[in-house]
């Protein structure tokens, strides 16, 4: 299946999800308060691959991260709310992600890829 539609209205804030899209694991986490403010407080100059946090979620839906769940380092599937920085944490070699899904410590050259997907109402999207 090219896409997938996803219900998310169970899904509360602080919690997780992850689907099979296309073979792969999709997170889609209900972020806090606290994980979205961390996220914006942090300074692009600090980032290896430098993306805001609105860059990497949809107006109007900043709580909701929707991510590949494939490390960019070599693959393997990263631990949510895990590492020091709150995110996700990537246990093969140790890359740390943030709680918008950067890199920030470790092996991993790139952010979790935010796949191409859409809210088609508050409470589904559609990925791919
Ligand atoms: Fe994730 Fe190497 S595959 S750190």
């Amino acid at each position: 299946l090219a896409s997938i539609e996803v219900d998310i209205a169970a899904v509360e804030r602080g919690q997780s999800i992850k689907v099979m899209w296309r073979g792969k694991p999709v997170f889609i986490r209900n972020r806090t308060d606290m994980e979205i403010e961390e996220s914006k407080a942090v300074d692009l100059s600090d980032l290896r691959d430098p993306q805001t946090d609105e860059e990497r979620t949809k107006p109007g839906h900043e709580q909701w991260l929707v991510m590949v769940g494939v490390c960019t380092h070599l693959g393997c599937v990263p631990l949510g709310e895990a590492g020091d920085f709150g995110g996700w944490f990537c246990p093969c070699h140790g890359s740390h992600y943030d709680t918008a899904g950067r890199i920030r410590k470790g092996p991993a050259p790139l952010n979790l890829e935010v796949p191409d997907y859409q809210f088609i109402s508050d409470d589904r999207i559609l990925v791919g």
